[in-house]
């Protein structure tokens, strides 16, 4: 009997030590899409660090994007919102580069060889090794493999619109989860890109890939909840593009003439450097929390075990 009580104990330890890891495990992915998905936006911001200066060697390969500088380094530039890069909406427009979509090509790429091509070895243009340390190009690849969604078959290439999305859902997202920041009409935040301001509802219509990108995966140096932390499926996130499509805009006159023309790759500004190591300071303090809340609950746990089975014990003796 004593034997049999000691040996289950045992095993009820491995396993609920096993569950914790494997659950520990799973979970590392997810805010490493979500640092993936910001570092493809705009990894300088991320790192908290200036843009390099001049332009990314590629850049000089094509002449239809006029663009300069700063811009000419991140991912979403070249390759797109929507990852399409020149069979996406960076088709035509003053987007326009011609650099290739990563969809097809990193579901066959293994994250091994992604990393590869961002430190050059394919093209010793793409070397982006002097500026993405180990940890960020992972996550790079982390993203690019798991985090991409094709949403191209759901929104109308003129009009921009979500074909067949669920507004009404999506409305009961946002005013849940976004409404407080963003105002119930969205034009609480006013965001400045390239000069122009623009609500919620401009971003949603002039640009509905950087606007699912975002909701997704949230903005550098922007404490937001976002789709992929909060378990939202693809379609969650389009229901809530429709709806915001349908808020008001302050650039009503702007002329939409397709992604790649409206399409904008960021705000100018967001936060501050001052801003940006606050907020970092706080979500590192209160991950820490959260890491050693769990720990001692586990340790608790176990504690509890024990004592539980000394009792047993001692009872059948
Ligand atoms: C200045 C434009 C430019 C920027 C910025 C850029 N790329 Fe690329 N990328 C290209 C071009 C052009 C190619 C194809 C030629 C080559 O391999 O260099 C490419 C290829 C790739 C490939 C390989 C695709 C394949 O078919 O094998 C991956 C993966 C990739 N880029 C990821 C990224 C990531 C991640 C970033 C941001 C850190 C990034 N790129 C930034 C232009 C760019
Ligand atoms: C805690 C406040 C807060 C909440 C809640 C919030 N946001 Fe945001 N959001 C922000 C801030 C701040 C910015 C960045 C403003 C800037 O550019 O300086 C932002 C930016 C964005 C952008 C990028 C806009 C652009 O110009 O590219 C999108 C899209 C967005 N939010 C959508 C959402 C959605 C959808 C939700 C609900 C899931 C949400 N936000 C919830 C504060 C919030």
């Amino acid at each position: 009997m004593k034997r049999f009580v000691t040996a289950s104990f045992f095993a009820l330890v491995l396993v609920l030590l096993g569950t914790r890891l494997v659950s520990a495990g799973g979970m590392r992915q997810v805010p490493n899409v979500v640092a993936g998905a910001q570092l493809y936006d705009k990894w300088f911001a991320v790192l908290g660090v200036q843009p390099p200066q001049g332009d990314m060697p590629i850049w000089g390969r094509q002449s239809t994007n006029s663009r300069s500088g700063a811009e000419t380094w991140r991912c979403a530039e070249c390759h797109g919102w929507d990852y399409r890069g020149v069979d996406g909406a960076y088709a035509t427009g003053s987007h326009k580069t011609g650099f290739p979509s990563l969809m097809i090509a990193t579901a066959s790429l293994s994250q091994e060889e992604i990393i590869a091509h961002l430190k050059g070895a394919n093209d010793s243009q793409h070397d982006f090794s002097a500026y993405l340390d180990d940890a960020s190009m992972q996550q790079l690849a982390v993203f690019l493999k798991e985090g991409l969604v094709d949403d191209s078959k759901y929104i109308d290439p003129a009009s921009l619109k979500v074909i067949d999305g669920d507004v009404e859902h999506g409305k009961s997202l946002f005013d849940s989860t976004c409404a407080k920041c963003h105002g119930a009409d969205g034009k609480k935040i006013i965001f400045r890109t390239e000069g122009v301001d623009e609500y919620l509802g401009d971003v949603a219509h002039r640009d509905p890939y950087r606007f699912l990108h975002r909701t997704r995966f949230g903005v550098a140096g922007t404490e937001m909840p976002v789709g992929f932390s909060l378990g939202w499926t693809p379609a969650d996130g389009r229901d809530v593009l429709a709806y915001v499509q349908s808020l008001p805009e302050a650039q009503t006159s702007v002329e939409v003439t397709g992604a790649g023309e409206g399409s904008t790759p960021a705000p100018q500004d967001v936060g501050g450097p001052s801003d940006n190591w606050l907020s970092g300071i706080f979500t590192g303090i209160l991950a820490a929390l959260g890491t050693i809340g769990t720990a001692i609950l586990f340790l608790f746990f176990i504690v509890m075990i024990g004592v539980a089975v000394v009792f047993v014990l001692r009872r059948s003796k």
